[in-house]
C-alpha cells in the first residue's frame, strides 16, 4: 500500500504543501475542501505539473472524505485565514468549529493517522484536534515553528550576508506575538549570532520575527502561504521518512518546561511515530520569562475553546 497524505484544506497554504510533497515523492496526496470544484482543480493541475517536474505522486481532489481512508498523516489547512487589522486570536471561534468538524471526519476513516494542524490560532486548534480525535500526544502535533524559525533565519543570512543554508535559529512558545526567539541557540556555521550581530541588531530580528506573519499580510493583504507549506512539508518528511529530525513544533507538554496540559512550540524529534521525544534545553529566568508568558496566552485562548 503507497502511503498517504491527506491535506484537508486547498487554499493557499493546503495547495502549497501538496504540490511540496508530490515534489518530494512522498507520498500519494488527497485534498480536501468544501468549495466544488477547487480541489479537484488544483489536485488536476498539480497531476498535470508532474510529467514536467518528473515526480509519481497521484493527486485526487475531493469535496468528501472517503478518500482520505487510511490516511498516513493529515495535514489541516482548512478556517479563515488572517485579513489586515485581524489577529489570530480572532479567527477562534470559526476556526474551532471548522477544525473540529474536519477533525471527527478524518479520525473516523484514518484512526491511526498522524495530525499536524497549520490552523490559526495555531496552538489552540491543535487542541481542539486533540481534544476531538482523542489521539495520543505522539500523533497530534501543529506547525509554527519551522516557519518562524525560517523567517529568522532569513533575517540572520540577510543581515550576514550568509548562505540561509549555514543558519540555524531557535523560536519556541505560541505561535503568536508572545513567541520566543532565542538568539542564544540561534548559529551561523555553528557560531552563535550572539557573537557575530550586535545586541541592536539581534533585537531588530527578534522582533521582525515576532511580526513575520503580520509583515506578509500587510502586503499581500491575505497571510503567507510558500513558507508556511515548506515548513508542513519538511514536518511531513521528517516523519515519512523516521527521520528524527529535530524541528520545533507546537506539542502538548505534560510537565516539560513547567506546563502540563498545554500544546506550546518546542524541540520535537520527529519519527514515523510523529512526536519521538520532546527535547527540554536549559533557559535563562529572561527566557523563561518569556516562555511563560507566551504559554499563558495559549492558556488564555484554549480556556474560552467550547469544544471538551
Ligand atoms: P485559504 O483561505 O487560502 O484556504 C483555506 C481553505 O480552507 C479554503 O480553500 C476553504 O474553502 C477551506 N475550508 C474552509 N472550511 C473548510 C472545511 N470545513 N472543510 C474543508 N475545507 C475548508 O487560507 P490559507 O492561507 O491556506 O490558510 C489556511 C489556515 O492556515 C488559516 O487558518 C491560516 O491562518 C493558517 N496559517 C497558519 C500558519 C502557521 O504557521 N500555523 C501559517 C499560514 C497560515
Ligand atoms: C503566519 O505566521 C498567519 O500564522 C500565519 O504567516
Amino acid at each position: 500500500m503507497k502511503t498517504k497524505v491527506t491535506v484537508v484544506g486547498g487554499g493557499n497554504v493546503g495547495a502549497t504543501v501538496a504540490q511540496g510533497i508530490a515534489a518530494k515523492e512522498l507520498a500519494d496526496v488527497v485534498v480536501v475542501d468544501i468549495v466544488e470544484g477547487v480541489p479537484q482543480g488544483k489536485t488536476l493541475d498539480l497531476m498535470e505539473t508532474a510529467p514536467v517536474e518528473k515526480y509519481d505522486s497521484i493527486l485526487t481532489g475531493s469535496n468528501g472524505y472517503d478518500e482520505t481512508e487510511n490516511s498516513d498523516v493529515v495535514v489541516i489547512t482548512a478556517g479563515l485565514p488572517r485579513k489586515p487589522g485581524m489577529s489570530r486570536d480572532d479567527l477562534l471561534w470559526k476556526n474551532e468549529e471548522i477544525v473540529g468538524g474536519v477533525t471527527r471526519e478524518i479520525v473516523r476513516r484514518s484512526p491511526k493517522c498522524i495530525i499536524i494542524v497549520v490552523s490559526n490560532p495555531l496552538d489552540a486548534m491543535c487542541e481542539v484536534a486533540r481534544r476531538v480525535s482523542k489521539f495520543p500526544r505522539e500523533r497530534v502535533l501543529g506547525m509554527a515553528g519551522v516557519l518562524d524559525s525560517a523567517r529568522m533565519r532569513a533575517f540572520i543570512a540577510m543581515e550576514l550576508k550568509v548562505s540561509v543554508e549555514n543558519t540555524h535559529a531557535f523560536v519556541l512558545g505560541g505561535h503568536g506575538d508572545t513567541m520566543v526567539p532565542l538568539p542564544r541557540y540561534s548559529t551561523v556555521a555553528g557560531i552563535p549570532i550572539t557573537e557575530l550581530i550586535s545586541k541592536e541588531r539581534i533585537d531588530a530580528i527578534v522582533d521582525r520575527t515576532r511580526n513575520g506573519g503580520a509583515e506578509i499580510v500587510n502586503l499581500l493583504k491575505t497571510s503567507a502561504w510558500y513558507a508556511p507549506g515548506a515548513s508542513t512539508v519538511e514536518m511531513v518528511e521528517a516523519i515519512l521518512k523516521d527521520k528524527r529530525k529535530i524541528l520545533p513544533c507546537a506539542a502538548y507538554l505534560q510537565g516539560e518546561y513547567g506546563y502540563k496540559g498545554l500544546f506550546v512550540g518546542v524541540p520535537v524529534k520527529l519519527g514515523r511515530n510523529g512526536l519521538e521525544e520532546i527535547i527540554q534545553i536549559k533557559l535563562t529566568d529572561e527566557e523563561k520569562a518569556g516562555l511563560d508568558k507566551s504559554a499563558a496566552a495559549v492558556q488564555e485562548l484554549v480556556e474560552k475553546l467550547k469544544t471538551q
